[in-house]
Formats: structure tokens, sequence, C-alpha cells
């Protein structure tokens, strides 16, 4: 029976969490990571395929065992400074890489495929909230590897009956509510996980790119979804396809989007701690305002996020922190 998934990459920060919601489910499913960025004790005693996903071998012992039904694609590389110094980098693991493994699963008759991709497809927005068929201009090689990966897609539907979702995440955040979990991401760049670092006293100051920016507060807004949520609309997206739904890009995100400093200002009324912050200049390739228009996932997906208050996310990923932190 081909009802197993297949978690790419299921040893990093969103792919454990799914990992463990397909357990919590009773839904069989497997890793192939080769732990480049992920963790091995965030498998939670899942199996594990071990491997590089740009070796053709590791794809037909996987692909070719006939357990897989779908393979959810969360392994790539995601620090877009790095892939502007290291393009070559980024084009090799989430473009050729991917690749190899949409050959493997053609090879095999494996037709459904969920792949993260992200809001960097998007670059400047011409108007916010973003839906999906806004212009695709991605302002940086991360932002690229996602949109290209996107664009074959609908070729291998046509060749191969590939079924596929492209879902466009706009800032993952918080941690598993059970505490199991979290964000671990060497070096840091997300701003939830900084602040409360530097709440934890592991980050000497949190640094925030820009106060003249043209929002209320003078500072970033960006869309945070919690990673629970980002499970649910996999999920929901696996059974879309599964009824014969259509194979399209959805944004997942909560629509609303918080501050910089109201993040700040959650990271210490949730904590109790003061986070040191050093304003500097605004950073060339961001924008002001960055939200998701996600009423196609809750439409047509049923999607309807569980954890968008800004304190219970900021909570899940500070009992998190705490751990890795040692104070809890
Ligand atoms: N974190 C976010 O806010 C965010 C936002 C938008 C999109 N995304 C996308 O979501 C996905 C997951 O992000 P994350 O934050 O969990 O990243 P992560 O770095 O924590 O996890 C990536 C996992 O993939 C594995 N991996 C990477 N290359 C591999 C390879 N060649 N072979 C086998 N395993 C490999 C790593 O070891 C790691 O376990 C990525 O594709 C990312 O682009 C993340």
């Amino acid at each position: 029976m081909s009802n197993s998934i297949l978690v790419v990459g299921g040893g990093g920060y969103i792919g454990s969490h799914m990992v463990r919601h397909l357990a919590e489910r009773s839904l069989p499913a497997a890793v192939l990571d080769d732990f480049s960025t992920g963790y091995r004790d965030a498998l939670l005693g899942a199996e594990l395929l071990e491997g590089d996903l740009g070796d053709a071998a590791t794809l037909d012992r996987a692909l070719g065992s006939g357990r897989f039904g779908c393979v959810m694609h969360f392994a790539s590389f995601i620090q877009v400074g790095e892939s502007v110094g290291q393009p070559a980098k980024y084009y090799a693991n989430n473009v050729a890489n991917t690749i190899a493994l949409l050959n493997a699963m053609a090879r095999h008759g494996v037709r459904r495929f969920i792949f993260s991709s992200s809001a960097a497809v998007y670059g400047e927005p011409e108007r916010v909230p973003i839906p999906e068929d806004h212009p695709t201009r991605p302002v940086n090689p991360y932002g690229r590897t996602k949109l290209m990966v996107e664009e074959l897609l609908p070729d291998y539907a046509r060749a191969y009956g590939l079924q596929w979702a492209a879902l466009r995440y706009f800032n993952a955040a918080g941690a598993d509510p059970a505490g199991r979990l979290g964000e671990r991401h060497e070096p840091e760049t997300h701003l939830i996980p900084l602040a409360l670092r530097a709440c934890s006293g592991r980050l000497a100051k949190l640094t925030v790119f820009g106060e003249d920016w043209p929002t209320p507060d003078g500072t970033c807004i960006r869309d945070y979804v919690h990673v629970s949520d980002l499970c649910d609309a996999h999920l929901l997206a696996l059974r879309h396809l599964e009824a014969g739904g259509e194979s399209r890009a959805f944004n997942l995100g909560n629509g609303g989007g918080f501050s910089v400093r109201q993040v700040i200002d959650a990271a210490r009324r949730v904590s109790g701690r003061e986070p040191a912050c050093a304003f500097a200049a605004r950073r060339p390739g961001d924008a002001a305002v960055l939200v998701a228009d996600a009423t196609a996932a809750r439409t047509v997906l049923g999607w309807k996020p569980r954890f968008d208050a800004l304190d219970t996310i900021v909570a899940h990923a500070w009992a998190w922190e705490k751990k890795m932190a040692g104070l809890a």
C-alpha cells in the first residue's frame, strides 16, 4: 500500500513538527534527511532513511520501495543573505536536488508532492495583503530557487501526472505546543527566536533594521504563522490532492501581521525579561509590510489557523528557548 508519506527534511524546524503531527494522527511516515542543518534528536523516534536528496541511489531506495504515495519536501537551504554570497550552493540544493527528487518520483510513480515554498517568491510587494496571483519577482537567489521549482511543477504534472501543492509560507514561527520541538537554526536569522535569545541571554543584543519604515511604529510588519498551523495546512493540501483538487500554490499566513516592536513587546510580556535592542539602518531588499492574503487556503483547503495570537506563538517559542538556554 503506497499510503506512507516521505518527509524530506524531517530533521529540520518545520519538517520535524510535520513528522510529529503525522505520528499523532497515526499516519505512516518516514524521514529522509542528511542533517546538514537538521537534528537527529528532532525525529523523536520516527523512521529515518538517511541520505542526501541529491543522491539518486538514496532516492531510488526510498521511493522504489512502493510505500510512499506522497512526498512532503521541506529540505532546502534557507538563509537569504547566504544565498546572495553563495548562489551556487542554493541553486544546487534547492533547485537541482529538487529536480533529482521529482525525477525519482516520476521514475517510481509517486504522484503527490507538497512543496515548502515561500513568500520570498513575490519580492517587493505591489499591494498587501499579497494574493497568489501577485507578480512573482524575487529579489534574492533564495526566493528565485523557490520560484524556479514552482515553475517546473506544471510540466511534471502534464508529463508524469504529478499532483502538487506549493505552500508559500510567510514567517514560520512558534513551536510544538507540547514543548518537544522548536526552532533551531544556526545561524538564526528569524525575529522571534532572536528576540527570545535576547531575553534568555543567549544573544547579547537584538538588532532591529530600520525604525523609519512607513508603518504605524516605524518598524517592519510581517505575517507570523504558527508551525502547527503550517502542519495542518500540509495535511489539508494532501487531502485536497487525494480528492482530485487542483494543483496550485497557496499562501499560508494569518493575514494580519505584527511589527518588529510588537514582537519585542510580546517577547518582553511573555518572558518577563527585557531584550536588549540596537537599531540599525534598513537592509536592502527588505519590504515595509509583507502580509498574506490566505483566502485560498481557507476556502479551498478549509484551513483555519488555530494559533494566530502573537502571544501564543511567542509563548510556545519561549518554552523552547528556555529549554535551549538551560532555563527550563
Ligand atoms: N522557516 C521559515 O520561516 C520558512 C519560511 C518560508 C519557507 N520556508 C521553507 O520551509 C522549509 C523548511 O524550513 P526550515 O526552517 O524547517 O529549515 P531547516 O534548515 O530547519 O530544515 C531543513 C532540513 O532539510 C535538511 N536538508 C537540507 N538539504 C538536504 C539534502 N540535500 N538532503 C537531505 N536533507 C537535506 C536539513 O538537514 C534540515 O533537516 C524550507 O524549504 C524553507 O525554504 C521556511
